[in-house]
């Protein structure tokens, strides 16, 4: 199985990118920070605040994570209720950050994403899959852009998307998240050593697809 790992930090088009390039070369594409997010919103649906005082293992041990792919598209499930759309929201955002710093989280989610590689030919975008969870990926890219470009990207998203945000709040949002990511202990945010790094800060979203294809297409995989 071929597997490409595509890191990096929110907003530099990860998702969008790597859906429209697995499509183009027939992979799956698993959105790892769903997984995350999912367990974000079984904490916040618990009432639980990013200071996350309680026991982590405990709760894990009743919460269930699943991915299914309807048309081409990973939906996820917590605790068998379809989570996709909740998982969203910018507290469900904030969340996700939060858990993902912790040992117990990142070990519950490992063996799902390492199962997920070795059936599929996957493109798997995330923090860490070019450095923990797939090491050995055939080609790992790290997508990075400046952070007011990335937040200006994800504002827009969400206002289309008709919530309620300003670009300051989503600026501040995405800076402490980025902090976060990459200053915590386990798994931080950086790039894999052998990874091609691909700035998409002042590329449309064509001459994205088109860079990232061309990465692909010199390793000589396909
Ligand atoms: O990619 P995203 O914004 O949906 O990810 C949500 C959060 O999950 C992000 O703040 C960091 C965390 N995450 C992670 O730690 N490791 C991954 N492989 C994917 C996401």
């Amino acid at each position: 199985m071929i597997s490409i790992a595509i890191d990096g930090p929110a907003g530099a088009g990860k998702s969008t990118l790597a859906r429209a390039l697995a499509k183009k070369i027939n992979f799956i594409y698993v959105d790892t920070g769903a997984l995350y997010r999912a367990i974000g919103v079984k904490f916040l649906n618990l009432g639980y605040n990013t200071d996350l005082n309680c026991d982590i293992a405990s709760v894990l041990s009743t919460t269930q994570i699943n991915i299914k792919f309807i048309d081409g598209e990973q939906h996820v499930y917590l605790d068998n209720a379809d989570v996709s759309e909740e998982i969203r929201s910018p507290q469900a955002s904030m969340m996700a950050s939060a858990v993902s710093a912790k040992p117990e989280v990142r070990a519950f989610l490992l063996e799902m994403q390492r199962k997920l590689a070795k059936e599929n030919n996957v493109i798997m975008d995330g923090r860490d899959i070019g450095t923990v969870v797939l090491p050995n990926a055939n080609v790992k890219i790290f997508l990075t852009a400046d952070p007011k470009i990335r937040a200006e990207r994800r504002y827009k998203e969400l206002i289309e998307k008709g919530k309620q945000v300003t670009f300051d709040e989503v600026l501040a949002d995405m800076l402490e998240r980025d902090y976060n990511d990459s200053h915590r202990e386990i798994a931080p945010l950086k790039p894999a050593k052998d990874s091609v790094i691909a700035d998409t800060g002042n590329k449309s979203f064509d001459e994205s697809l088109e860079m990232l294809y061309s990465i692909i297409k010199n390793t000589e995989l396909l």
